[in-house]
């Protein structure tokens, strides 16, 4: 099957490269030129794990291809997948559909058909009707199909959760399109990995109501810990205690210094503005979206109180400023909140990233940063671990703690203990809803 996929975001590039592993013929087109130019050099823009490898294997073996020449890259195709950004629009926090219907438009003016079109973009109800309708109105003649496809994957993990997905959701209105889905994903059924076939509005609705459920999940579980915090109770047993019931499950429990990324917050933000379009509040979202913000400021206020009461003259280490590990992605991360609090309160904060700092150093002003976690932590008053890089979880927290001025650690990820920080020589130890340096939490 040849495929079009527009747009080389995480979401194009990591399906067209996984569509083409799947044996389809696919050209991956993108307006941005620098961005095809490194793509047509082989290499990957953005940092996931594998997929520069799995590209070139594709490309080599001549399934894969990439253009600026979206009219070229439509040419006799059967599916033409959209996976185009849809940012949080400025004002008033719906999803910023610009780019989507101007790539639908353009796929209608030059497409000659029978295709479908797929919407592979996270897009508000009723989205697809409007491309069918755009589509429609820009070539009367074309005969096509619109299909909705959301995608699971996330970042870190994008390649094998794409190749192994819980399931497939494909929202169709025709038997025609739900076949050449079916066509698209045979390498999925065949290993029994789970197709939905369901209306359009449904898809739709199944990926908000997925990330907002999960982002939902993250902020309870903060702010149980906050409550463990009080009542010196501890997360890391009550989440694998919450857990053992099946019917919550053990993942997206764990808690830390509030959830980030390009889907989360982009997509509680929408799913909030399109109940209130339609009477209709999503009220527990809207809760969601607020305490979120507020776990984020009660870190700050954490790290405030370990550096005694002011951050003015204190060295402040930390460990990690991408939103999560596996990524280089910065958008929504709680670094972001939290190294400008820093900052502006005077401390001189040094950065260690594995590989945040590409985007780190624009995003974050006035900060150094410091090739190694051993370098950054030397002379410091506080060491701040904000992501769970597995090179962080393995550190010689004795050589470290020896090394810093106040060994105090706030650990915002849970990845070590009390007992672990007190043996290494630190003198104070703040993790997220356990006690202090005293407990004994299990790591
Ligand atoms: C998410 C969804 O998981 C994915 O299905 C969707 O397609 C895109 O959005 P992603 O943003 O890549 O994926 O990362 P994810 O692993 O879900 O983490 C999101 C945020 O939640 C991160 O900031 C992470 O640190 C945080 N998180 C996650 C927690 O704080 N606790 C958890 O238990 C899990």
């Amino acid at each position: 099957m040849k495929i079009a996929m527009i747009g080389t975001g995480y979401v194009g590039l990591v399906s067209g490269v996984c569509f083409s592993d799947f044996g389809h013929e696919v050209v991956c087109v993108d307006n941005n030129p620098a961005k095809i130019d490194e793509l047509q050099a082989g290499r990957v823009p953005i940092y996931e794990p594998g997929l520069e490898a799995l590209m070139n294997q594709n490309v080599a073996a001549g399934r894969l291809s990439f253009t600026g020449d979206l009219a070229e890259a439509v040419q006799g195709t059967e599916a033409v997948f959209i996976a185009v950004g849809t940012p949080t629009r400025r004002g008033d926090g719906h999803a910023d559909l610009t780019y989507v219907m101007a790539a639908a438009e353009q796929v209608a003016q030059v497409a000659t058909g029978p295709l479908v079109i797929v919407t592979k973009s996270t897009v508000p109800i009723g989205t697809n009707r409007q491309v069918q309708a755009v589509v429609a109105a820009a070539n009367p003649d074309l005969d096509f199909d619109v299909a909705s496809n959301p995608e699971f994957l996330r970042e870190g993990a994008a390649i094998e959760d794409f190749m192994k997905p819980d399931r497939v959701v494909v929202g169709v209105q025709s038997p025609r399109a739900a076949e050449i889905m079916s066509e698209i994903y045979r390498p999925l059924y065949l290993r029994d990995f789970p197709i939905i076939v369901t209306d359009l509005e449904s898809a739709e609705m199944i990926k908000y109501a997925a990330n907002a459920f999960l982002a939902t999940k993250i902020t309870f579980i903060n702010e149980i810990a906050a409550l463990c915090e009080k009542l010196g109770a501890d997360i890391k047993q009550v989440s694998k205690g919450m857990g053992m019931d099946q019917r919550i499950g053990k993942h997206f429990l764990h808690a830390g210094p509030g959830y980030g990324g390009s889907c989360f917050p982009k997509d509680t933000r929408a799913l909030a503005r399109i109940g209130q379009e339609n009477a209709c509040p999503m009220q527990i979202t809207e809760a969601v979206i607020k305490i979120n913000d507020e776990v984020k400021r009660r870190m700050v206020e954490k790290l405030h109180m370990l550096c005694d009461g002011s951050f003015n003259g204190k060295k402040v280490a930390v460990l990690g400023v991408t939103f999560k590990p596996n990524t280089d992605d910065m958008r929504d991360a709680p670094a972001l909140t939290i190294i400008p609090a820093l900052v502006g309160g005077g401390a001189q904060v040094r950065v260690n990233d594995p590989q945040g700092q590409r985007e780190g150093e624009a995003l974050l002003p006035g900060v150094l940063w410091l090739d190694s976690p051993y370098r950054a932590a030397e002379d410091a008053d506080l060491l701040v671990i904000l992501t769970e890089w597995n090179e962080f979880r393995a550190l010689d927290l004795k050589r470290i703690a020896s090394s810093m001025t106040h060994p105090r650690l706030a650990d915002l990820r849970n990845i070590y203990n009390g007992t672990v920080a007190s043996e290494a020589g630190f003198e104070a130890y703040e993790s997220i809803g356990r006690a202090g340096l005293s407990g004994s939490g299990s790591a």
